[in-house]
């Protein structure tokens, strides 16, 4: 078991200051190193990273890739971040999905430790509507370690975060990949045309920074009680169809929630990968669960918070199912896009079964942030 470090998003601080302050422990370490200030890295480290660079022959989504691993749309809130994570190691680093204009972030807290009866949360079953124990103790095994995030999508105005995107993929060093992740912004009462309208403007935006790959995040709230957009494959077709007229050749990805039946997947495939609008599906989100303190009381505070996503090592085994389900589907239908995989990545033994289950990249959230070094184990261990 590793020692548990100080995860580099630091959940006992707001949004605003982990914005302004972050990236904290061996991430900051890492930028100090880089700017002389110390030695953040061994030289074995470097070394090994180096090595994994030179003798690296893959490619993510056509793009040449030390190791097609990385941290997902989340917890790299801006180009420090994002520039901390490359440092240490993850090829691939998404940039917090932005909007096409200024949102704020819910009330602290954003993060609680959350704790199912066993080692998983059943994505279909009934503990994620009865209730999940959260609190904040975290443990000490960075293996182990589920959470739940409550941000609400957070947006700086785009004249912040289009130059820090841009300064964030012109850091990217060789055999890494700077995602931009973005969605669109459902006001109350704004028609499909204008909602699908936004998603481009927004998508246009990061494609303005340089992004070699974007990713539109298909997992947030639709019209309707806990009905999110990836619920609606005919709308998210739609999007897709306008999003790529806008944006061409540059690589185009959606991230999608768990869904339950294959032919939801099925639907959601044939009106974006198969013809040819979206590159890869990245599966999944958080999985929306009832969270409850140690009396049986809404665990965070706020109206409309007693539900919140799940992620870490809970929603692994939803996550690989996902995935499976997804490469099923493409199989099936003769269809040609990739699979990246995400959900309680938080071993070099989760790195593996992903890829072995069919996704072409891997990513980890929840799992990097407790342990920074995530990226140089999974490589040292297949070295
Ligand atoms: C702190 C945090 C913030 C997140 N914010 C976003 C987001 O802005 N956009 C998004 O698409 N997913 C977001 N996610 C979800 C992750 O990308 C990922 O799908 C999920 O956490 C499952 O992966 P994990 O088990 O490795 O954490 C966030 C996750 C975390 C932990």
């Amino acid at each position: 078991m590793a020692a548990m470090d100080a995860p580099f998003y630091d959940v006992n601080l707001s949004y605003e200051d982990n914005y302004a302050k972050g990236p904290f422990g061996a991430f900051a370490a890492a930028l100090e190193g880089r700017a002389g200030a110390g030695a953040a890295t061994s030289a074995a480290e470097t070394a090994e990273t180096a090595a994994t660079a030179e003798a690296s022959s893959e490619t993510f989504l056509g793009l040449p890739i030390n190791l097609p691993f990385g941290i997902p749309a989340g917890p790299l809130l801006n180009s420090r971040f994002t520039d901390a994570a490359f440092l240490m190691g993850f090829d691939i680093a998404v940039y917090k999905t932005v909007r096409s204009r200024p949102w704020p972030c819910n009330q602290f807290p954003n993060v609680l430790s959350v704790h199912p009866r066993g080692a998983s949360i059943d994505p279909e079953g009934s503990e994620k509507d009865e209730g999940v124990l959260a609190d904040s103790d975290y443990g000490t095994d960075p293996g182990r370690i589920s959470i739940s995030n409550s941000f609400g999508v957070p947006s700086q105005d785009p004249d912040v975060w289009q130059p820090d995107m841009a300064a964030a993929v012109a850091h990217a060093g060789a055999g890494q990949v700077l995602v931009g992740s973005f969605q669109g912004s459902r006001t109350p009462g704004m028609s499909d045309e204008a909602y699908i309208a936004d998603c481009v403007t927004t998508a246009r935006l990061v494609q303005e920074t340089g992004a070699k790959v974007i990713e539109m995040n298909t997992s947030c709230p639709n019209e309707g009680h806990n009905r999110l957009l990836c619920h609606d494959p005919a709308l998210v077709g739609r999007i897709c169809d306008a999003v790529k007229n806008e944006i061409g050749d540059t690589p185009f990805m959606i991230k999608l929630a768990y869904l339950p039946q294959e032919e939801q997947v099925e639907q959601m495939v044939r009106s974006t990968a198969a013809h040819g609008t979206v590159q890869a599906l990245c599966t999944i989100n958080t999985i929306s669960c009832r969270l409850v303190d140690a009396q049986g009381n809404q665990a965070l505070p706020g109206a409309g918070r007693d539900r919140s996503g799940v992620c870490g090592a809970a929603i692994r085994e939803a996550g690989l199912t996902m995935v499976r389900r997804v490469a099923g589907v493409r199989e099936r239908l003769g269809a040609s896009f990739d699979i990246v995989g995400v959900g309680g990545v938080t071993t070099p033994a989760d790195y593996a079964a992903y890829r072995e289950a069919g996704a072409a990249a891997v990513m980890s959230a929840t799992g990097a942030m407790w342990n920074p070094r995530l990226a140089r184990h999974i490589k040292a261990a297949r070295a």
